[in-house]
């Protein structure tokens, strides 16, 4: 009988072993969580090693409607788009990236995003075409 029960010791170090587990356990699930469960993290990984597909929607929300409103309907401190809208690309481009309209330098209020950049990264022509487009969707 006293041969299979087991000693205080043993008990112990069973009981020592199954909290071990148990936080092992607890830790590799958070672990997980953070890396998988902050899909920031992923989506920063994806944005590293190819490069996002380029919206002009949220483009145009974080960049410009600010001050052109949120359909471009202006009220802010810049105008309504929709007589820039009417431009050839080319010159809604050189507009926005170098602050000329097709006659005229525009006032200093219009940030030069060829300046600036948009979203903090150099503008490309992608980006500014697909806010074009984008605004071209609201008409
Ligand atoms: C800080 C405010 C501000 C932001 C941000 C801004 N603009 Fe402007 N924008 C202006 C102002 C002010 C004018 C008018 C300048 C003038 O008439 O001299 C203007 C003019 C323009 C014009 C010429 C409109 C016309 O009919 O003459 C275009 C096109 C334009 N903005 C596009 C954009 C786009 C696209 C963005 C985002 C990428 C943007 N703007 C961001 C303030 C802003």
């Amino acid at each position: 009988m006293s041969g299979e029960s087991y000693s205080k010791r043993e008990l112990t170090a069973i009981g020592a072993f199954v909290v071990a587990s148990v936080l092992i356990g607890v830790g590799a699930y958070q672990l997980g969580f953070n890396l998988s469960g902050g899909r920031a993290v992923g989506a920063e990984m994806v944005a590293a090693s190819a490069p996002a597909p380029v919206s002009g929607q949220s483009l145009y929300a974080s960049n410009c409607a600010g001050c052109h409103g949120g359909k471009g309907e202006g009220g802010g401190v810049g105008p309504a788009l929709a007589n820039s809208l009417t431009w050839s690309l080319e010159d809604f481009s050189n507009a926005v990236l170098n602050g000329k309209s097709p006659d005229r330098e525009l006032s200093p209020v219009m940030p030069r995003f060829a300046v600036t950049g948009l979203d903090g990264e150099t503008a490309t022509d992608e980006q500014v075409k697909a806010i074009h487009d984008y605004l071209g969707t609201l008409k």
